[in-house]
């Protein structure tokens, strides 16, 4: 196994074209067994236990698309207000969507997880179950997404809904039971543009080979100097390379090398 074949070449390309898209195309309209073979490759996402801890809303009705734009553009608009500094965009997009994915999480199905039978590990293995929840509809919501690719189409992953207010709103709208949550929303359209790429870090950076690489730490001061100065050009921008951004020393500064090589430098995990 040298680590190139068909199958994983035919995969990276899915895995690297899927792209958060916040702009499509209007007047266009993809048929329900095109929304169905979406659907299924989140059917086979894996979930903790098996639990299959997930329900998906698929709105293909204009009408009702209406109305969940409405509940995201009031969810944008909080963000705007509330959660000053994050480079929200307002969420019109969403009325050009083919149709809108809602992944919804059974909060009952933690009982499927590993639960203590000794009190004092009660916390240990309930918080442990929240993350399994979590990580189970990350795999669902990349799926679909994933799945969107492979059909030619584009989508978003908006954690929008998440939110007690948003949620609450399209439990309102969409009528599902309070046990269910709405996690991930994923619009789903035709690319106004084709956005092939995203800012990455190096693969050398990322990978510890058998133990943790100090000299891959990312200090603190990093997170915030992308939080400050690099986050919305990383977001956005459909360049995986930084340094091959006009603007890369304004924006990286000292922390260019960092932000785009095997290493950052720093041979410490604390500041
Ligand atoms: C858990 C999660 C939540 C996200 N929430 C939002 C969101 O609310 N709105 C949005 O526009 N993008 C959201 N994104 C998309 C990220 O901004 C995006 O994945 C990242 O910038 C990388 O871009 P790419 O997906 O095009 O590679 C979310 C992604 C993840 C994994």
């Amino acid at each position: 196994m040298n680590g190139s074949s068909d199958r994983y070449d035919s995969l990276i390309d899915v895995i690297r074209r899927r792209r958060s898209v916040r702009r499509f195309e209007p007047g266009h309209a993809v048929s329900r067994e095109t929304l169905l073979h979406i659907a299924e490759a989140g059917r086979w996402a894996p979930t903790g236990a098996n639990s299959q801890c997930f329900d998906v809303v698929i709105v293909d009705d204009p009408d009702m698309r209406e109305r969940v734009l409405d509940v995201f553009l009031a969810q944008s608009n909080r963000l705007i207000d509330h959660v000053k500094g994050f480079p929200a965009v307002k969420k019109t997009y969403m009325a050009n969507t083919v149709a809108i994915f809602i992944v919804l999480a059974d909060e009952r199905w933690k009982r499927a997880f590993p639960v203590a039978t000794s009190p004092e590990w009660a916390e240990e293995y309930r918080e442990n179950n929240e993350r399994i929840l979590l990580a189970s509809i990350g795999a669902v919501v990349q799926n679909i997404q994933l799945a969107v690719t492979a059909v030619g189409l584009t989508s978003a992953w908006l954690s929008g809904g998440g939110e007690d207010t948003t949620n609450r709103d399209l439990r309102a709208l969409l009528g599902y039971p309070d046990c269910l949550r709405a996690i991930g929303t994923i619009p789903v359209g035709v690319p106004e543009k084709d956005l092939a790429s995203r800012y990455r870090r190096p693969l050398g950076q990322m990978v510890h080979w058998n133990r943790y690489e100090p000299d891959k730490f990312r200090p603190d001061a990093m997170v915030d100097h992308y939080v400050r100065e690099v986050r919305q050009f990383a977001m956005y921008r459909g360049e995986e390379d930084a340094n091959r951004w006009d603007d890369a020393d304004k924006r990286m500064g000292e922390w260019r090398r960092a932000f785009t090589s095997d290493t950052t430098g720093r041979h410490s995990t604390s500041e």
